[in-house]
Parts: C-alpha cells; structure tokens; sequence
C-alpha cells in the first residue's frame, strides 16, 4: 500500500521549472532513495511534501492514506504525519536539547511549561534514538551527528509515518553513519516510511526499498533496489553511461612551490591544546597531494591555518617558492598566490543574498574594478566563464546564490577561487554534496589546472576519490602526518590503518 502519492507536481521559480509533473509513491515502512544530480529538484520536491511551499504555490496532489491533502503551512503537513531534516540543519544552538524537540509543542498546564514532563519526555525520545545525553545540555555543545540524531528525535516527538532526509550523512562521521542507518532500519521495522536523499551511491544501495530519480525536474524511473545496481542508477541520473569515474592522468610535479617545516598550531580558544604537531611536507608544481585522515583529525585545521583562516597560534616555516612567508590573514594568503575551496560554503565561502557573478568577483575584486568601481561587464565575462566551465545550473548570473541547489552553490565557491589565479589550490572536501556527473567536470578541472601547473592539496573523507585523484597521499592522524603513499602503493585498506593509528 502507498501510504504517499504525489501526483503529477509541478512548481517554477522565477526562469526555472524546478519540478515538471512529477510524480513519486512510497509505500508504508519502505526507504525510499530519492535520486538525482544537482538542481534535479530532490530538495523542492520534499519542500513540496513538507508544506514548507503552501499549497497554491504549486500545482498537482498530495495523497496521504488514500486522502487528497493540503498543506498551508508546516504544521498542516506535520499533522498528516510528515517530517523533514533539511540538507542545512535548523536546531537553535543556544537552546538545551530538550527544549529544540519540542520547539512550539512545549507541554503545558494553565499556559505554563512542564519542564519536568519535557525534558523526561526528551529523554526517552533521545533514548529511542540511541543517544546518551542530557536533554539539558545545549544544542552548540554537540557534534554534527549528535544534532543529526536530536533532529530525528524531534521528528519521531511529532509521531511522524513518513521522515524525510534531505543529504543526512554529507557531514557525519562513520560511526555516526552506521548509528544513522541502525536507526532507520529500526523505523522501518515499525512501519514508519522514509524519503532518503543522497548522491553517495553506497549508501543508497544498503539501505533503500526503492530508488526514484529525478532528471531535470521530471521523474526518470522508479525501481526496485534489487533489480537495479549502481551503474543503472547514476546513467539515468546523468542521461548517459558513465564508464569511469576518476580520470587519472599521469602529472609530471615540478618545482617545490610550498614547503612547510616544523609546523605546529594551537587551538584559538583552548589554548593549551596543540591540534597540528611537527608537520612537514612538501608540495610541487603539477601535483595533487590528497590528504586522508578520520574526521577530527586535523586536516580542515591544517590547511585554514595556512590560509590564515583558523585563528589559533601558528609556529613553524612556511615557504613558497623558496621564500619565507608569514601569512596572518586570508588576504595575505590570496596574495600571496593561494586559494581554499572550504568544507563549510555557508560560513566561509558564500554571500547568499549576493548574486552568482558578485560571488564569483568576491575574492578579486580588483580584475574587475578600477578605482573602486566595479565593472559590471567584467564581471559578467567572469561570472558567465566559471557558469559555464564548470556547468553551474543557474537561471542566470543575476539569481541570487541562497537560491541555488547546493551543489550547484559548491560550484559557485569553486569558480571564486579559480577566478584567484592560484599557485596553490586548497580543496578541502571540494565535492561533497555534488553529483557524480559534475564530480567528474570538477575532476576533469583539476587535470587541466595541474597540466597548467598549479599545485593542488586535496582533503577528501572519500577514499574513492583519493584513491582516484592523488598523485601522492598524507595520512594524517591526531594532528601528524602518519604515513606517506605514492598513488600506486595506496590501498583504501593501508590508509585506513594508518588513519585510525595503526602501523
Ligand atoms: N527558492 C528558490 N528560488 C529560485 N530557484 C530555486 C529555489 N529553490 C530551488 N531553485 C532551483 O530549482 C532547481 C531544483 O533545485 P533543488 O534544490 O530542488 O535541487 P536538488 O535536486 O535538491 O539539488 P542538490 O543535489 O544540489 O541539493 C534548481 O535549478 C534550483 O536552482
Ligand atoms: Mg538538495
């Protein structure tokens, strides 16, 4: 039985039609994996779903249990039984746990909050979630898969039969993913359905019922996991076979252009803990040196202290090109010839309410400006160059970044740092949440760089994709390098075992 059927939706945006008559059922207890490349319209689809897009904004039905619904707002959703997690979290970071699960459902007597009753109320519903916490502690002090996991106690508070995930896992550890995915199963054994958005492919095959893809706007199939595979799935999203997915090419790495000796960083607020210890390394012109490690292990720490992002107290030799350089500032390090693609678009990549040329012109400004004044044609030759080497989905160069699916927004990022002219290109998990269609122009970007001689550091959480693109890897673990490995001696297996403190 279909306990969801959205029929024949469809929904514009100014130049857009995100959703084009789509149609999509899922069934009682069911994962279903919602598929596609980036800008496929997933997110708006579950917009839809979630009331989040009243209704009138759109045009087609929603069929809960055999009965047509619709939502203003998302309350009305939520009380057909519907649940979102959204690709960017929503919890309050100031407020306790207890108090973000039941946000505007609050018990009450005589307009008077039960504190009590909440917060034993929140810790059977954190319980059910497996997560061993106070639901009194607050909601900033917890990791990434912790506020996952409070997200989906939420979501089950609200009695919810059909959970949506909108890219659940892109930031979580693997452990969390594993509880995460424990969790679902469980859900799934009592009779809660589940929409799964996801581009990692591993993961949609071990847990989904069902796949539906999107292409364009429009369904494409939808199919029984166990009479699909892998390589089915990704050429209906993509329209085409993909036959391989990392294109290695053999790089002949040149002069050194950055050598780092002795380097050592300190946390900027406890100030006594040494997160990066005693690195060196070097890297050459025409490379791309992956750095592997476990999440935490320090990688984001190394490379935006470089960059003269992290704030805490560096020590240590920094050379480029033969040269001594002391780099205190993001500024000084766009001067001083490098670029960081960074992990986290929305704290320090992008501007969302500016447009995707002014995004692209952020960084250097000065190519298109004179005297402080901007020239608008400059930067729409620029913003149009980057659109279109790097096949941004966007309905023009004036759309403002907010609103663009968020692979597309790390296309954006990508462009602005191109746009610097690097010597060195920082790419700190520069294709998470991008399809693997667009993986492989990103990839293909990188050759081509390299042939021009840049230089690129690459962290990637993605063994894949590690293994695919390095030319030499570093393992990190615990704020030191671990091991060395030329791309041929790499094995997933010997970095893990150097990653997770192992010889
Ligand atoms: N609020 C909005 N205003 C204008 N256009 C939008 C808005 N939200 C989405 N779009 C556009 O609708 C299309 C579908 O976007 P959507 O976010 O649903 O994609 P997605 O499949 O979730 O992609 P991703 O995998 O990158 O998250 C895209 O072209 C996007 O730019
Ligand atoms: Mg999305």
């Amino acid at each position: 039985m279909h306990v969801l059927e959205m029929v024949d939706i469809s929904k514009e945006f100014p130049g857009v039609k995100a959703l084009d008559h789509v149609s999509f059922k899922v069934r009682q207890g069911e994962i279903h994996a919602l598929c596609g490349e980036n800008g496929a319209g997933k997110s708006t689809l579950m917009k839809v779903l979630s009331g989040l897009y009243p209704a009138g904004t759109h045009s087609g039905d929603i069929v809960i249990g055999g009965e047509k619904k619709e939502f203003h707002r998302i309350t009305d959703a939520e009380q057909a039984g519907i649940a979102i997690i959204h690709q960017e979290l929503a919890l309050v970071k100031e407020m306790t746990v207890g108090e973000n699960i039941f946000l505007g459902t609050e018990p009450c007597k005589h307009k008077v909050i039960q504190w009590d009753e909440l917060y034993h109320n929140a810790s059977l519903w954190l319980k059910k979630v497996g997560l061993n916490i106070s639901p009194e502690v607050k909601i900033g002090n917890l990791g990434i898969g912790q506020q996952q996991l409070v997200e989906i106690a939420k979501a089950l508070s609200k009695h919810t039969k059909i959970l949506i995930l909108d890219e659940p896992t892109a930031a979580l550890t693997e452990s969390e993913v594993s509880i995460l995915m424990g969790i679902l199963n469980q859900l799934r054994s009592e009779g809660v359905s589940c929409v799964y958005i996801s581009h990692k492919m591993p993961e949609v095959f071990a847990l989904a019922d069902s796949i539906t893809i999107l292409r364009d706007g429009r369904t494409v199939a939808t199919l029984d996991r166990k009479d699909t595979n892998d390589d089915e799935v990704v050429s209906l999203m993509v329209g085409r076979e993909l036959t391989e997915r990392y294109p290695r090419v053999e790089h002949t790495p040149g002069d050194i252009v950055l050598k780092v000796s002795n380097y050592n960083v300190w946390h900027p607020e406890q100030r006594q803990q040494r997160v990066i210890k005693d690195i060196n390394f070097t890297l050459q012109k025409g490379e791309i040196l992956g750095i592997a490690g476990l999440m935490g292990a320090g990688r984001t720490e190394l490379v935006s202290s470089l960059f003269g992002a992290y704030g805490g107290k560096a020590e240590g030799l920094v050379q480029i090109d033969g040269e001594t350089v002391r780099i205190r500032s993001v500024a000084e390090a766009i001067k001083a010839g490098m670029a960081l693609v960074s992990e986290d678009r929305k704290r320090q990549g992008l501007v969302m309410g500016m447009d995707v040329k002014r995004n692209t012109t952020l960084a250097t400004l000065g190519k298109v400006s004179k005297l402080g004044i901007i020239n608008e044609n400059e930067e729409i030759k620029w913003g149009r160059r980057y659109v279109q080497d790097l096949m941004t989905k966007t309905a023009s160069l004036e759309t403002l970044v907010g609103t663009l699916s968020g692979g597309n927004q790390q296309k954006v990022v990508i462009g602005k740092w191109l746009m610097s002219d690097p010597k060195i290109l920082i790419m700190d998990e520069p294709t998470r949440g991008i399809d693997v269609g667009a993986k492989y122009e990103i990839y293909n970007l990188m050759n081509r760089l390299v042939e021009q001689g840049v230089a690129i550091i690459m962290i990637s959480s993605e063994l894949p994709e590690v293994l695919g693109m390095s030319d030499r890897i570093l393992v990190m673990c615990e704020g030191e390098f671990v091991r060395e490995l030329d791309w041929r001696e790499a094995t997933q297996e010997n970095i893990m075992v150097a990653a997770t403190g192992g010889k």
